[in-house]
């Protein structure tokens, strides 16, 4: 499979200024064989796919609610995103506060289910890795992720090693740290026999992403601030 580059805006852009990103990016981007994946706000969802449609750049939601419909008042649900997108990030570090790993695990099964790929998100905190506890958080935050998900279902997963302490802050993870983690994903996923590719996220820019490209089990990027130009995304595509 080739190798994912995925853009996570977060809170970020007005619908003129996502507009123009996609004019910009588009363009530059066009015969990369990458898969390309732009994760703008959900109110923005329907704008980007429109604007992507019959492009190699695809679309993800950078959440979802983990029930099918309800009383959930400001909540948005797989069947209302799904036409807009092809990818949802579940789990990520900065929603996990209001998430219990129950809820990120039900969440999985909703998107899988639903035929989208899920971006499973998952890292250890700044103090957790000081007290040798990485690897621990991470087999605890896969089992309960894929606990209920059979390998066929898991035929769509993407999981992204997000060491917390790495997002937004300006210092990534050295590949010795993300070495051990993505071989202990690997390892992980082999005994479930599940194919899937495991990217890294946390400070990625252009000048360091093909340094972590080139390392071992490393199948793609999860890129936060530098995502948010379009002319420093698709640097990080092309240096990938
Ligand atoms: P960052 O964010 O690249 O700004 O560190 C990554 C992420 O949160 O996915």
């Amino acid at each position: 499979m080739a190798g994912l580059v995925v853009a996570n805006w977060k809170m970020y852009k007005t619908s003129s200024e996502a507009k123009e990103f996609f004019e910009e990016l588009l363009p530059i981007v066009r015969d990369e064989q990458k898969e390309m994946v732009v994760c703008p706000p959900a109110v923005f969802l329907p704008l980007a796919a429109k604007i992507t449609l019959g492009s190699n750049v695809q679309i993800g939601s950078q959440n979802v609610h983990h029930e099918l419909q309800g009383q959930f008042t400001g909540e948005i649900s797989v069947q209302m995103i799904k036409e807009y997108c092809s990818y949802v990030i579940v789990g990520h570090s900065e929603r996990r506060p209001f998430e219990s790993e129950e809820v990120v695990a039900a969440k999985l099964r909703l998107v899988l289910s639903s035929g989208l790929w899920a971006i499973l998100c998952i890292g250890e905190r700044l103090e957790q890795r000081e007290l040798g506890e990485t690897a621990q958080v991470i087999r605890r935050q896969m089992t309960t992720a894929l606990e209920g998900c059979s390998k066929e279902a898991l035929a769509k997963l993407v999981v992204a090693y997000e060491p917390v302490w790495a997002i937004g802050t300006g210092v990534s993870a050295n590949a010795e740290q993300t070495g051990q983690v993505h071989a202990l994903i690997r390892e992980m996923l082999d005994s479930r026999f599940v194919k899937a590719r495991i990217i890294y996220g946390g400070s990625v820019t252009p000048e360091d992403v093909g340094q972590i490209m080139r390392m071992q089990n490393v199948d793609g990027v999860l890129v936060g601030g530098a995502s948010l130009n379009a002319n420093a995304f698709a640097e990080i595509v092309k240096s990938s």
